[in-house]
């Protein structure tokens, strides 16, 4: 079975089967047939942050559970709930049409709600964690539903328990958000937001507003993957000591750098396009000529093998200039 139009870096593998499940019961139904026919089961949203590397031996299970429901908590704020297969923009503008904030810094994330919690997904100073409440998730394992707070998810920069302690044991099924109903606390110190609004001379913008300002600042420098194969950020931007960040900053004082606890985060992108890579192609891969961090399959040939070795090839020649390691933030499958 083709995994072409399922992931959208638009490589071509093969999944030894496949199954599309649209509710729970048909959820339990795949992971049955898969545990009595001893297949690997793997999960799938919008396919927006994996790299296939080979063809999949065993059951690819693409979640498609839709549906939105709300529970008004007060004047001011609202529980909305997505079921897993809702797509994350979409689920983003349901939102701002009933004028529920809380979503806007995150306009046009590719994926799906389910995989969100995943990595704890976040642009433009807000992350979901600023909004999450709970997630309802299968037990692979016992087949059994249970409830993750906050908390109990664990979300860090691209991170959660999803991809670290407890990888692999759960499906997601949906997701509850606490949003904002008049009384919207906006975040628009990011400078292109900024850049945006005065642009457009916006002096207090509505939800709307700063949602349409992401809009067009992801459209002006992030690929389409309808159009241009791509999982978004190929790399996690890395973190360094002050020590570290001190002795490289010696070699190269431009180095734009955003300190944090004891730690120092560098944007990757910039690493990337010194070492020469942005717009760079080899083969069918190139790094994105307008945002070096993300891999794009330029000629749309690219086999998963290919991309996965240009992203080390990169690896390679940043650790070489600046001693800094990058760690990947796509999954590799
Ligand atoms: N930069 C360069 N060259 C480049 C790209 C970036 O020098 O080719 C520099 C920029 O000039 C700027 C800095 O790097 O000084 C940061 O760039 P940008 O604002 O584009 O953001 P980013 O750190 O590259 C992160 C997220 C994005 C998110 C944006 C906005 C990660 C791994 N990526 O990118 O998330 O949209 O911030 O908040 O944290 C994603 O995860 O898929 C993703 C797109």
């Amino acid at each position: 079975y083709s995994l072409k139009n399922y992931n959208t870096f638009g490589v071509e593998v093969s999944a030894k089967y496949f199954a599309e499940v649209t509710s729970e019961n048909e959820l339990i139904e795949a992971l049955q047939f898969a545990k009595k026919q001893s297949l690997r089961p793997l999960f799938l949203g919008g396919g927006s942050n994996i790299l296939f590397t080979k063809d999949f031996e065993g059951l690819v299970i693409q979640l498609n559970l839709q549906g939105i429901t709300e529970e008004l908590l007060s004047d001011d704020e609202v529980l909305v709930t997505s079921k897993a297969g809702e797509n994350w923009h979409e689920f983003v503008q349901f939102c701002l049409e009933k004028d529920y904030g809380g979503l806007e810094n995150l306009s046009l994330i590719p994926g799906n709600v389910g995989t969100s919690p995943m990595q704890n997904i976040g642009a433009y100073g807000r992350e979901i964690k600023d909004t999450f409440v709970t997630c309802k998730v299968l037990n692979i394992g016992i087949l059994e539903t249970q409830t993750f707070t906050n908390e109990e998810c664990k979300f860090g920069y691209r991170e959660s328990i999803f991809k670290r302690e407890r990888k692999g044991e759960f499906v997601i099924l949906e997701v509850t958000f606490k949003l904002t109903r008049k009384n919207h606390v906006l975040k628009t110190e990011y400078g292109a937001i900024q850049a945006e609004l005065q642009k457009k001379q916006i002096e207090s913008p509505t939800i709307q507003q700063v949602s349409e300002a992401v809009i067009n600042i992801r459209q002006s420098k992030l690929p389409d993957p309808k159009i241009l194969g791509n999982a978004g950020s190929f790399f996690k931007n890395p973190s360094i000591t002050k020590n570290q960040f001190l002795e490289v900053q010696k070699k190269y004082p431009d180095m734009p750098n955003y300190p944090n606890a004891d730690l120092v985060k560098i944007p990757a992108g910039w690493l990337i396009e010194q070492c020469g890579w942005k717009g760079k192609q080899i083969g069918n891969v190139a790094s994105h000529e307008l945002q070096a961090l993300v891999i794009v399959n330029k000629t749309g040939k690219a086999s998963g093998q290919e991309i996965f070795d240009f992203s080390s090839q990169i690896i390679d020649s940043v650790a070489e200039k600046f001693g800094i390691e990058l760690e990947r933030e796509v999954n590799i499958m």
